[in-house]
């Protein structure tokens, strides 16, 4: 395969067709390329804004090598499609960015904390969790209150459950499901910050300002940024995101969540190996948002720049506060992203709202 950069007109393959998707389509197409989203669910957000969309499940055998022939390069929105999916792809001749391997790590939160700890970035202690006696065991070792997590397939604080008294422990794993799960210390932290990064083909980095992040019930609400940090503590993020995206041999935009202990003290929370909810900011306050410059990356352009030139606060529009959009397109300093979702359910991302001021 040759490393020539993606001309203009070539197509990029995106699995999953959510608001990510439909995001980064759309810069896709500002750059001149064609799209096809391959998700199970019919009239996509990201398929409606793209060339085309392949309805079928992310492990379908005939629909991957279909997506395979017809892609250029293949990218995701969404972590939880099989890696073997993507092997798949690119034995169909497709390039895949990111590659198996970041996508296998981000995938298990017990093998994501084992990798970044093996690159210097220190996380919550942790306990791995197979049975209830594992259980016990594990809060014995890491004290209460501490938190309990399906390893795989949670998001938007899915799958989780505090552990107050270790009486709690067969209630929280039922809670659970059960299944393989993770034990983690409460991470004291003062704040949440996040750091969106960016590595290309040839191993250049592009990271964008930290984040302040404000999450309900394991749901972001807000992000402002630039977030007011010391020197010491974006040096020490800046850092982290480069042995992240180095010791992934990363391709493409990746958003690393931190916990912000004070004193410049960082933990990494967890690594998503796509653009992010926290970076949306990036559309209105940076010449290049996180979405073109997850293409540029998976395309093999030279990555766009990443200074701020605003300062943005992101509110997410959740079920039916979306009903607020005529009243949010008419303020001045507000510019409002809708993902074209037809129905409002309750907790659902809807929208999300940038307010836009001078830096
Ligand atoms: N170990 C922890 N200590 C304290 N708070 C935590 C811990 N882990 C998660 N949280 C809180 O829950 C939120 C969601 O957890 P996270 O691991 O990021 O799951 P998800 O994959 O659902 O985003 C975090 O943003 C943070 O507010
Ligand atoms: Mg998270």
């Amino acid at each position: 395969m040759t490393d020539a950069p993606l001309a203009p007109g070539s197509t990029i393959g995106i699995l999953g067709g959510g608001q990510l998707g439909r995001m980064l389509s759309l810069a896709a197409s500002r750059l001149g390329f064609d799209v096809v989203i391959l998700d199970p669910e019919d009239n996509s957000p990201a398929g409606r804004v793209s060339r085309g969309q392949i309805v079928a499940a992310y492990d379908d055998p005939v629909a991957l090598n279909v997506f395979g022939r017809v892609c250029d390069v293949v990218t995701f929105e969404f972590e939880n499609v099989p890696a073997s999916s993507m092997e798949r792809l690119a034995e169909a001749g497709a390039r895949v960015a990111p590659g198996p391997v970041a996508l296998a790590v981000a995938q298990d939160r017990v093998d994501e904390k084992t990798f970044l700890n093996g690159v210097g970035a220190t996380t919550v202690d942790f306990v791995p969790v197979e049975t209830l006696n594992d259980l016990t065991a594990a809060i014995e070792t890491l004290g209460c209150p501490a938190l309990l997590k399906t390893r795989r397939e949670g998001y938007d604080g899915k799958g989780q459950v505090w552990i107050k008294s270790p009486k709690d422990a067969a209630k929280a794993f039922e809670a659970i499901g059960g299944r393989p799960a993770i034990l983690e210390a409460r991470a004291d932290f003062v704040r949440e910050l996040s750091i969106i990064a960016a590595r290309g083909r040839d191993g250049a980095t592009a990271i964008y300002p930290l984040g302040e992040n404000k999450h309900a019930g394991g749901v972001l609400r807000t992000t402002v940024a630039p977030a007011e940090v010391d020197v010491k503590t974006e040096r020490r993020a800046r850092a982290i995101a480069r042995a992240v995206l180095d010791g992934l041999d990363y391709v493409g935009v990746i958003g690393i969540e931190l916990f912000d202990l004070g004193s410049g003290k960082l933990l990494v929370n967890e690594i998503a190996p796509r653009v992010h909810n926290t970076g949306h900011w990036t559309q209105d306050g940076c010449v290049c948002d996180q979405f073109e410059q997850h293409i540029r990356a998976v395309a093999g352009w030279p990555l766009g720049p990443t200074a701020p030139h605003a300062r943005v606060e992101m509110q997410n529009l959740l079920g039916d506060e979306v009903d607020q959009w005529a009243k949010l397109a008419g303020k001045a300093d507000v510019r409002l992203h809708l993902y074209g979702k037809a129905e409002a359910r309750p907790g659902r991302k809807m929208a999300h709202v940038n307010k836009v001021r001078p830096l």
